[in-house]
């Protein structure tokens, strides 16, 4: 039996997911069982690149998260509201939940998890942070028989493309900004961005997990990168460093974290500092594990969309397990063993 997938939003992560879901390439097995059942959008009558049937799109996303045959809803409109109210209303109707949405979840976490927990039903948010690099998982599974002491990363595209460009053109910092909206990769308000806060809301969900604590949004400290000019990385190259837009969060002790976000002076050797453009990467310290560093496109809409898919794919293998179906459409053994007790 299919599952049925309701997505709300189809800005550049929805389309990239659409894409996915419908490509006759079929990367996973399980993408013949996926259904796309209706995708919320705000206006009908938009130019879209995506060639789809008008009986899919609906502006009333109200109905979406109450359809009582969408197994899963796939949050990818961004912003607060109505994003977090749908959320919980999905979550109320026993939907399973993937969302891209770090802003609402940095900020509503709690409430959201709380409401999922009472529905038995899952929220996954691999797109939310680092985009197609998978950082949210390994700390929820592959990683957690550690203590982990630091997470460092450089989580937001957009103002690691704008530094690295000012590092080896010394251009404009409005000029390429514009760029990096051109390309996709910054918000349409970029302040989000160039502030620090979208990666405030990322470093807060991170260190959330790391440290299996709830951090609020007021107490990360958060510096952005406007007063960054030509002068300041040209003193940082003479010194031996490179300025990156860091993401800091750390165990002083057991009472006690450091979660901030800032530019830093990285030294050239350091393996943050050669991560360049758009590109994330995410480097966490734990014992016994030790240094393990995360890294790749952390923005664009197929990165982004291919931690959606992937997060769709791992409760479509749940719920499949949950039904008693332990192999795929084509007949081949269904995932790993550790993921049907998940
Ligand atoms: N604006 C974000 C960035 C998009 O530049 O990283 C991905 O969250």
């Amino acid at each position: 039996m299919a599952f049925k997938v309701g997505l709300l939003g189809l800005g550049t992560v929805g389309t990239g997911t659409v894409e996915i879901l419908r490509d006759p390439a079929q990367r996973h097995p399980l993408l013949q069982e996926l259904v796309i059942h209706k995708v919320g959008v705000r206006s009908l009558d938009k130019a879209r690149s995506l060639n789809l049937s008008a009986d899919l799109l609906t502006t009333d996303l109200d109905a979406i998260v109450t359809d009582p045959e969408i197994d899963i809803v796939v949050e990818v409109m961004g912003g607060l509201e109505p994003a977090r109210s749908l959320i919980l209303k999905a979550l109320a109707h026993k939907k399973h939940v993937v969302t891209a949405n770090k802003a609402a979840i940095a900020r509503f976490g709690d409430e959201i998890f709380t409401a999922a927990s009472e529905a038995g039903v899952y929220v996954l948010l691999e797109a939310a942070v680092g985009g197609g690099i998978p950082v949210i998982e390994p700390l929820k599974q592959s990683l957690c028989a550690n203590r982990i002491n630091t997470v460092i990363g450089i989580v937001n595209g957009t103002t690691n493309y704008i530094l690295t460009r000012m590092q080896t053109e010394g251009g404009d910092f409005g000029e390429i900004l514009a760029d990096a909206q051109q390309l996709g990769y910054a918000e349409a308000d970029p302040t989000a961005d160039v502030d620090g806060l979208d990666a405030a809301d990322k470093i807060a969900i991170l260190a959330s997990l790391a440290f299996s604590g709830r951090i609020k949004l007021s107490e990360v400290y958060c510096e952005g990168i406007r007063q960054i000019g030509a002068a300041d990385i040209a003193y940082a190259e003479k010194l031996g460093f490179v300025i990156k837009l860091l993401a800091i969060a750390k165990r002083e002790s057991d009472q006690q974290l450091q979660v901030r976000v800032h530019p830093t002076l990285v030294p050239k050797t350091h393996p943050l500092a050669s991560v360049n453009d758009v590109y994330n990467a995410i480097l966490i310290e734990g014992d016994p594990i030790g240094q393990v560093m995360f890294f790749g496109r952390g923005a664009g809409a197929g990165p982004t969309a291919s931690a959606v898919v992937s997060d769709i794919l791992n409760i479509a293998a749940i719920l499949k397990v949950g039904r008693g179906q332990v192999t795929q459409a084509d007949g081949t053994p269904l995932l790993d063993p550790l993921l049907a007790c998940s």
